[in-house]
């Protein structure tokens, strides 16, 4: 990979311990994926912000990287095992929340924005068409290439902070217009109604192609909550970074595309294997985190109820001070669910607290299979709303 002047004395340790680390990991990426030459990136996204999965190794990885580095680029934080500021009502111990506090404390003196969410979008980390970024969560990384066309790879934790120390990353992969062409024309027959059927979609999709770029026909009129919502689950079962819809600039390779419909016998099995025989201790909502619009749904719901079962609304700190001017937040806790900030169902240290979750995502599904050992059950928010109430 040709270097320039600059990056060459950063990667000779010139501009401090911390940047000739992120250094050599974005060179070595360059040699993997074959990158010609760095480019700017315009924002950064890191995941590895849970204590629960970076661990005491990660931790003092980030303090060593935090005594000699600043980020050169508007830098935003993925979920934290809880809330940073009420942890205590979800449970979390003071041990565990000591340990998350010193891993924020070490990104914010990187002078990273600890804004500890997956939908940075929705809080000023929204690139525009066309904007070369370096993020890490697999959800947003898709929705920031399919739905606001801006230019990412999905980076790892390590590599994403690579590129907030330097303000680049390789050209490769979905840097490259070359790379962003439709292997697949998926064709979505039948009306998908709520969120859930658009986790199903992502599901049974992500499934069948893995990580290539489908083409979906058939989901124009998408709310911004259910594409976040397809976008999270196909990333999920699938790896795809990106896909194209109706409406956006689709290319192909000029190659033959497979052709695949999904019609409401494949989006029923997929809602199927997510709906097990289980009783419910845990109804969790916001993955990806909750727009305001669905918090505005929220408070409808709930004014003047009381919910029975534990009940998490994850969110954005950033949106749940928009949520608090418009007093939905008063009246959703005010029903005893608890509103999550800064955090998420898969990412705090819930295994063993819980045995069944009730959600509207399909990705929340998966993981609270696959971290916790929960059974799960999926319905739409409303639905869930009913359960809680129960
Ligand atoms: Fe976000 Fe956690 Fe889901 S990081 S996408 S709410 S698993």
């Amino acid at each position: 990979m040709k270097l320039s002047v600059e990056e060459k004395k950063i990667l000779q340790g010139r501009k401090g311990k911390a940047k000739k680390k992120a250094m050599e990991i974005l060179v070595a990426l360059g040699k993997i994926y074959g990158a010609k030459k760095l480019i700017p990136v315009k924002s950064v996204q890191v995941a590895g912000v849970s204590y629960h999965n970076v661990g005491e190794a990660g931790l003092q990885f980030l303090q060593e990287m935090s005594k000699a580095g600043r980020v050169e680029v508007l830098t935003t934080l993925n979920p934290a095992g809880m809330d940073l500021r009420d942890w205590k009502k979800l449970g979390i111990t003071k041990k565990f929340a000591e340990k998350q506090l010193q891993v924020i404390e070490a990104f914010k003196k990187m002078g990273v924005n600890a804004s500890c969410t997956c939908t940075p979008y929705f809080v000023g980390n929204c690139p525009e068409k066309g904007e070369h970024i370096a993020w890490s969560e697999s959800s947003a990384v898709c929705f920031a290439n399919s739905i606001l066309e801006a230019y990412s790879n999905r980076e790892s934790g390590m590599s994403a902070l690579a590129a907030a120390l330097v303000g680049k990353t390789p050209e490769y992969g979905m840097h490259l217009g070359r790379n962003r062409k439709a292997d697949a024309v998926v064709e979505v027959k039948g009306k998908l109604s709520e969120v859930p059927d658009f986790g199903a979609l992502g599901m049974f999709i992500g499934k069948r192609i893995g990580n290539k770029i489908p083409f979906i026909k058939g989901i124009e009129n998408a709310s911004v909550e259910q594409l976040k919502s397809l976008c999270a689950s196909i990333a999920t079962y699938g790896g795809t970074e990106m896909f194209f819809a109706d409406g956006a600039s689709m290319q192909s390779g000029g190659k033959p595309m497979e052709r695949i419909v999904v019609g409401k016998r494949e989006l029923n099995e997929c809602l199927k294997e997510l709906n097990e025989k289980t009783g419910i201790d845990l109804i969790a909502l916001g993955c990806p985190h909750c727009s305001l619009d669905e918090l505005r749904k929220l408070a409808e719901l709930l004014e003047g109820k009381k919910v029975k079962k534990e009940f998490w609304v994850c969110v954005s700190r950033g949106v749940k001070k928009a949520a608090d001017a418009l007093s939905y937040v008063k009246v959703i806790e005010a029903s005893g669910a608890k509103i999550a900030a800064d955090t998420c169902m898969a990412v705090a240290p819930l295994k063993g607290r819980f045995k069944g979750m009730l959600t509207d995502s399909a990705k929340a599904c998966y993981y609270a299979r696959g971290n916790n050992n929960f059974r799960t059950r999926i319905a739409s928010l409303d639905e869930c709303v009913k359960e809680a109430l129960k």
